[in-house]
């Protein structure tokens, strides 16, 4: 998964407060950094930056960056490049709820078109747009390594398998609502086995 959202803004801003490292992510860095030669500690930069967007409000800001060259000795640019080249890193803020809508081939072909429009109407916002409560962010994007069970959408960490309009109205409605949702397959497939 290289390269930014399509649509979404490429450009790092500034958050206008200095980024600093929560007592619990300043052990964990401390764990990661160990598993690499002392010589080598810059290789720690994508978990660095995967802890920095989950303190951040999941979205990584200049500041993000200054702390984490600042950890890892290395120079902002770099650690620039790396966070602007994967699109799991978000380089603006987003909602609350990250909805990724897989839009290739596969799933298009089982009606990832049909989900998009009822995420649009549910959240009530457009792709690439977020919502004005800040609980949503929708964007499409390609694979996300799915395929045989699309159509399919990543909210934050988590998939969402094997969805019709039902199935996505009734996730969307139990985040504003504040309830659980089933992760994976939503017709009780177990992982990829033949439906
Ligand atoms: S085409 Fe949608 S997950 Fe691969």
């Amino acid at each position: 998964m290289s390269g930014n959202h399509p649509g979404l803004s490429n450009t790092f801003i500034h958050s206008g407060e200095k980024f600093e490292w929560s007592k619990e992510n300043l052990q964990s860095i401390k764990k990661i950094i160990s598993r690499y030669p002392s010589e080598r500690k810059q290789s720690a930069v994508m978990p660095l930056l995967y802890l920095a967007q989950e303190q951040n409000d999941n979205w990584i800001s200049i500041e993000c960056i200054e702390t984490i060259a600042e950890t890892l000795s290395m120079p902002k640019i770099r650690v620039t490049e790396v966070a602007s080249f994967y699109s799991m890193y978000n380089t603006q803020p987003v909602g609350k709820n990250l909805i990724q809508v897989c839009r290739t081939s596969p799933c298009w072909l089982r009606g990832s078109n049909k989900i998009t429009d009822t995420i649009c109407k549910e959240t009530k916002c457009q792709i690439n747009e977020t919502s004005e409560d800040n609980l949503f962010t929708v964007v499409e994007v390609e694979c996300l390594g799915a395929c045989s069970n699309g159509p399919m959408i990543q909210i934050n960490n988590d998939f969402y398998e094997d969805l019709d309009e039902t199935s996505t109205k009734q996730i969307i409605d139990n985040i504003k609502n504040d309830l659980p949702n089933k992760v994976g397959s939503q017709k009780g497939r177990r992982s990829s086995e033949n439906a």
